[in-house]
């Protein structure tokens, strides 16, 4: 195979290889799709660094980088996770009252997506170096950032995936049973799984999903009206 000319992006001072022809940042930005299927072939390691690095890249608050990865591509330790995360689905959703058989097909569905998926990445959050404060209001504000750091990691790793040319979804499971997931995968006790992230090699181009009208989910504020006694504007 002959080595694909490459450029350097520009500014980027990084020196990274990027192919000719690469996206661009608005290609990559709003070109971006959830996907759900992958090819049965591995993720390019080297890649897979570079997607995480991206992450690491991401600001946190107080640039002490809350966020922790786990990658997984082994098929027996995603089968645990499936079959773990799966126990914990099905008892929550039983004890709600869901039809048992729609239960069924819902926890596999949810298993064939991480034992199908090449690679996978647990995205989680410690708050060993966050601020510790002794006011509850301080302390949700401090929790907050550091999910929010963790959440600006996650989409820069969507975004280097999709530069990458790999498909590549964010599954919220793990938020709902972080302790399965830290349980299972032994992780050190601090960190608490917020995501994962699916990768591989995209076996389809993902759905497009519409998006609100920006004007419907912004305000431009260029004056304030004088508040009136005693009750809203
Ligand atoms: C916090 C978060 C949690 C998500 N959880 C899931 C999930 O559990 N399963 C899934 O299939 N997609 C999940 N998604 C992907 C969304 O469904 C997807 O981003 C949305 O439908 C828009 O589609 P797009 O990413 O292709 O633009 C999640 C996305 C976010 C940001």
């Amino acid at each position: 195979m002959t080595a694909q000319p490459t450029v350097k992006l520009p500014g980027s001072g990084f020196g990274w290889p990027t192919p000719l022809g690469a996206p661009g940042w608005a290609e990559v930005a709003m070109g971006r799709r959830s996907v759900r299927r992958y090819l049965p072939q591995p993720v390019d390691a080297a890649a897979l660094d570079r997607i995480l690095l991206a992450a690491t890249s991401a600001p946190s608050a107080h640039n002490r980088q809350p966020w922790r990865f786990a990658v997984i591509e082994r098929l027996s330790v995603k089968t645990a996770l499936a079959r773990a995360m799966g126990a914990r689905l099905s008892e929550d959703r039983l004890r709600r009252g869901d039809d048992p058989e729609v239960v069924a097909a819902d926890v596999a569905r949810s298993a064939a997506r991480l034992t199908e998926a090449p690679a996978f990445v647990v995205f989680s959050l410690t708050m060993r170096e966050m601020d510790v404060y002794h006011d509850a209001g301080q302390t949700r504000a401090e929790y907050l950032m550091a999910a929010q750091s963790v959440a600006m990691a996650m989409q820069n790793a969507l975004l280097a995936a999709c530069a990458e040319g790999l498909g590549a979804c964010v599954m919220c499971a793990p938020l709902f049973c972080p302790d399965v997931v830290r349980e299972t995968l032994r992780l050190p006790v601090d960190w608490e799984p917020q995501a994962l992230i699916t990768l591989g090699v995209a076996a389809n181009a993902g759905r497009e999903r519409g998006r609100k009208p920006l004007r419907e989910v912004m305000l431009r504020i260029d004056a304030l009206p004088e508040r009136c006694e005693g009750g809203a504007p």
